[in-house]
This record gives structure tokens, C-alpha cells and sequence, in this order.
């Protein structure tokens, strides 16, 4: 069940490093819709875990962790931060030993739940553009706009590289995908679009060109 007035909601899923975060953040823009970022929620958690000295194999005492962390989001520009324990982490995001250990703490099912329950709280209060693995198949699989945003592993790893950041994108998308609790896959009714080819803007234009056809509701600017 995932709440009667619940705004709407569009899910943005793929691979690490396929241009989901900047088409969502874009989208977002565009529409005017609030940006969510689950990967973040997920890394702020990882963050959290690793800075508790918590061996990230140990999935009880994340499970313990994570019941004992107050939660809570604060709007920035338009974009969701998470807030633990009333810090917002941003800037700790993306350190290497965060990209190294992300995928085995986003594995335990205590942390998605907390999660999913947070993501399906913000859609109660927003119009949301939510990227992520399981955004389409699991948190919000009752929406009608759902797009899975892939492409070719080398693009990925220019991106990845361009940012500066050191991350071994292939270990976590096989991690990602493999996974006994909402593994990365593409839902059954997501339209898929590869970006190897297209810039941000291409992409945020191919996905407001598929929302008209879906006579989504909304004065869409062009
Ligand atoms: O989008 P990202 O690369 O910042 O995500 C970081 C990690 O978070 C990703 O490797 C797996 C996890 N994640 C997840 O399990 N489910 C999501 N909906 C989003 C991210």
C-alpha cells in the first residue's frame, strides 16, 4: 500500500554512473517537482556506519545502527537531503571508502525499509523525482512514470572519471543486481533510454516528450 493522496511521482532508475542523477536533478528543475536522491540516503547511512566503526559486513549492528539513528530531511534548492541525526553529509558522500562499502550496507533489509518508508513519506508532502535502483520495481512501483536510464560501460567509467571520483562502478552494479532484497532491475513497465549517446538536456527532453505522451499532468515548460 503506498498511500491514497500521495503526490506524483516520477522513478528514475540505472546503473551507477548513467546520468541519473543530473537527468533527475534536471527533470526536477524543469517540472518543478522536488528532487530525491536515493543513492545519497543510502551512502549518508554507509557514512554513518562506517564513522560508528561498524564493520560493514556486520549486518545486525547496521540493522542495530540504524533503529537507533534519528532521521530527517531538510529541502535545499528544491532537492531532498537526508538529515542523520540532524547533520546533512553531503560533502562526506562520495569519499572512496563510502563508494567501496555502499552496496553491502544497502543490502541489509533494516536499512532499505527505513528508507522506503522515508522515500514514501516525502511523496506524501511532494511531486517527486526519485532516482535509484529500486525506485520503479519497489518503492514506488504503483507510479505510471517510470524510466530506466542506462549506458555503455565505458561512457559510465568517463563519467565516473570526469568527476574525479575513484569508484568501481562494475563490482557495484553486480552487487547491486544481485542482491537478495529489491535488486537493481528494470521494472516491467519502465521505459528504458540510453544515454551513451545524448546529452543531460537530450535525455531530460526525451523523458518530458514520453510524459506528454502519457498525458501526464502537468504544465511541462519546453
Ligand atoms: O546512485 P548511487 O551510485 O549514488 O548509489 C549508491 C549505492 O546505493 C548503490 O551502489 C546501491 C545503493 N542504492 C540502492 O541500493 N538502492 C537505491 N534505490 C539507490 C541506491
Amino acid at each position: 500500500m503506498q498511500g491514497q493522496d500521495r503526490h506524483r511521482v516520477i522513478a528514475i532508475d540505472g546503473p551507477a554512473a548513467s546520468g541519473k542523477s543530473s537527468v533527475a536533478r534536471q527533470l526536477a528543475r524543469r517540472l518543478d517537482f522536488v528532487y530525491v536522491n536515493s543513492g545519497a540516503m543510502y551512502r549518508a547511512i554507509t557514512w554513518s556506519v562506517l564513522n560508528a566503526r561498524i564493520d560493514p559486513a556486520d549486518k545486525h549492528r547496521i540493522a542495530e545502527l540504524v533503529g537507533d539513528l534519528s532521521l530527517g530531511g531538510v529541502l535545499k534548492d528544491r532537492e531532498l537531503h537526508l538529515l542523520v541525526d540532524n547533520v546533512d553529509l553531503t560533502e562526506h558522500l562520495h569519499e572512496d571508502r563510502v563508494n567501496s562499502e555502499v552496496s553491502r550496507v544497502s543490502m541489509v533489509p533494516e536499512v532499505r525499509n527505513v528508507l522506503l518508508q522515508r522515500m514514501r513519506d516525502y511523496a506524501n508532502k511532494h511531486d517527486l523525482v526519485v532516482e535509484g535502483r529500486d525506485i520503479g520495481s519497489v518503492v514506488f512501483s504503483d507510479t505510471p512514470y517510470k524510466f530506466y536510464i542506462d549506458a555503455s560501460p565505458e561512457v559510465r567509467a568517463q563519467r565516473r572519471a570526469a568527476q574525479g571520483h575513484r569508484d568501481e562502478i562494475a563490482r557495484r552494479d553486480r552487487a547491486d543486481s544481485s542482491r537478495a532484497t529489491s535488486p537493481l532491475i528494470v521494472a516491467k513497465d519502465a521505459e528504458m533510454i540510453d544515454t551513451s549517446n545524448l546529452t543531460i538536456d537530450g535525455v531530460v527532453d526525451e523523458i518530458v516528450a514520453r510524459l506528454r505522451r502519457k498525458r501526464f499532468a502537468s504544465d511541462l515548460r519546453s
